[in-house]
C-alpha cells in the first residue's frame, strides 16, 4: 500500500539528511518569488436575506471568511536560496530518475541556466508549458497565462518513459484524421492546456499556490511506476502526494510551513500518511516510505508475473527510454542529437553531477544497463 511521509522542517536540512540516489522522481513546485506574500482566504456562504451576494434564482448569501492560509513569497537572493537545494535533489535522484521544476515566466529562464549547470545541459529533455485560461487580463501587455515546468532525466539516455500511459487529448482537426484515431485522441505535446484547481471544485484545499491533479498526475503515471518512490520537498497543499497514492507510488513531502502541513494533515486523512517534525526524522520518514514502495514493486512485479504467465503483456511498457516509442518507430533511422557545444559548467556545478553514471554504450558495459538509442522527438510521431 502507498505510503506518504510529510517532513515539517526547512528543506535543505532534510534533503541533507538524505543518502545519495534514492529517489525515482522529484516534482517541486518552489515558491516563484513573486515578490508577494501568497495568500487564500476560504470563505463560504449562508443564506441571509442581509447577505452580499445574490445567487442562483436570486437567493441572497452571506459570505463568512475562514482562515487564511499563505506563505512569504518574496527573496533577495531566489537564486542562492534555491542553488544548495537544487544540488541535493540532483544528488538523491536515482541514476534513472527524472526531475521536474515548476515556476512561471520570472525567474525560469535564470533557473534552467542554473540547473543546466548542475544536472548538465544533456540532461534538459523538455520545458513543458502548462497553459490556463483563468482570471484576470491585462489592458497593457500580453496576459501571462503559462507556467514553465523544465524536465531534467539525471542520465539523458536512459530514464522512466512510459509513453503507453499517456492520457489522450482530443485532434484539433478531427475531421483530418481516421474515425479511430480521432476516437484514440492524440499524445500530449510540451504544451499542456489545463484548467487551474477550481475554486469551487472537489480538488480544492485552499493552499493559495496548489497546483491541479491533471498536471502532476501526467508525470507521475508517464514518469514513475508503481512502487517508485517520489519526492516534492516544496509540498504546499501535497498535491503530488496524493497524485503518488492514488496511482501506486509512494512519496516524501516536505514543507517548513505549519500550514502546509494542516491543509495536508486534512487532505490525507484517509491515506496511509506519517508525520515527522524536524529534519533529524529525514533518514527515517525515507525509509518508512521506501519499505512501503518496496513491497508495492515486488507484488506488482508478481501481478506481471502472472498476466506474463497467461501470455499477458505483464508490465513491459513500463521499461527505461521510451521503449513504447521504439516498437511503433523501429524502422526508423535515429536522427542525430546535437550535442551541446562547450558545456558550461559554472563554479557551482555539482559534484553528484560528476558522479553520475557513465552514459552511452562504453558507460552501459561498465554500469551493467542497457545503452538505448535516442529516438525521435514525440510530435513527430504525432503529426495530425
Ligand atoms: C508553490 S508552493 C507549493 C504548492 C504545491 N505544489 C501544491 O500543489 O500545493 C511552495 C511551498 O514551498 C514551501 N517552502 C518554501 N520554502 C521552503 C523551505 N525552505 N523548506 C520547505 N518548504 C518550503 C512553502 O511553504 C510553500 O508551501
Amino acid at each position: 500500500m502507498p505510503k506518504i511521509a510529510v517532513c515539517h522542517a526547512d528543506n535543505l536540512a532534510v534533503l541533507r539528511g538524505l543518502p545519495d540516489e534514492c529517489v525515482d522522481l522529484i516534482y517541486i513546485d518552489p515558491p516563484f518569488n513573486t515578490g508577494r506574500v501568497q495568500q487564500r482566504t476560504k470563505i463560504s456562504t449562508v443564506r441571509d436575506d442581509s447577505g452580499d451576494r445574490v445567487g442562483f434564482k436570486g437567493y441572497v448569501y452571506r459570505t463568512i471568511k475562514g482562515e487564511t492560509l499563505g506563505y512569504d513569497d518574496r527573496f533577495d537572493d531566489f537564486l542562492g536560496f534555491l542553488h544548495p537545494r537544487m544540488v541535493e535533489a540532483c544528488r538523491i535522484l536515482k541514476p534513472q530518475g527524472s526531475f521536474f521544476f515548476h515556476l512561471d515566466y520570472r525567474e525560469i529562464h535564470y533557473c534552467k541556466v542554473m540547473l543546466d549547470g548542475i544536472f548538465g545541459r544533456e540532461s534538459f529533455i523538455n520545458e513543458i508549458i502548462w497553459a490556463y485560461d483563468y482570471g484576470a487580463r491585462s489592458r497593457c501587455r500580453w496576459s501571462a497565462k503559462h507556467d514553465n515546468i523544465l524536465w531534467y532525466a539525471k542520465d539523458p539516455e536512459h530514464y522512466t518513459f512510459n509513453f503507453d500511459e499517456m492520457d489522450r487529448i482530443p485532434y484539433m482537426a478531427p475531421g483530418l484524421v481516421g474515425a479511430d484515431k480521432a476516437a484514440l485522441g492524440k499524445t500530449p505535446t510540451d504544451v499542456w492546456w489545463h484548467t487551474i484547481v477550481s475554486p469551487n471544485g472537489r480538488e480544492k484545499t485552499g493552499y493559495a499556490t496548489q497546483k491541479p491533479r491533471g498536471v502532476i498526475d501526467r508525470i507521475v503515471k508517464v514518469h514513475s511506476k508503481p512502487g517508485d518512490v517520489l519526492c516534492d520537498f516544496f509540498a504546499g497543499s501535497g498535491t503530488l502526494g496524493e497524485s503518488a497514492a492514488e496511482l501506486g507510488r509512494s512519496a516524501l513531502l516536505v514543507d517548513q510551513n505549519v500550514e502546509a502541513v494542516h491543509v495536508m494533515k486534512e487532505r490525507f486523512k484517509d491515506r496511509d500518511a506519517s508525520w515527522y517534525r524536524g529534519a533529524v526524522h529525514a533518514a527515517e520518514a525515507l525509509e518508512e516510505v521506501r519499505l512501503a514502495a518496496r513491497a508495492d514493486a515486488e507484488s506488482a512485479a508478481s501481478d506481471a508475473g502472472k498476466t506474463e504467465g497467461q501470455g499477458g503483456a505483464g508490465r513491459a511498457d513500463v521499461v527505461v527510454r521510451r521503449r513504447g516509442v521504439a516498437k511503433a518507430d523501429a524502422e526508423k533511422p535515429a536522427p542525430s542529437v546535437p550535442k551541446p557545444k562547450g558545456k558550461a559548467a559554472p563554479a557551482g556545478r555539482s559534484a553528484a553531477k560528476t558522479a553520475a553514471p557513465a552514459k552511452g554504450k562504453a558507460g552501459a558495459a561498465r554500469t551493467g544497463r542497457r545503452a538505448v538509442r535516442r529516438m525521435p522527438p514525440l510530435e513527430e510521431l504525432d503529426k495530425d
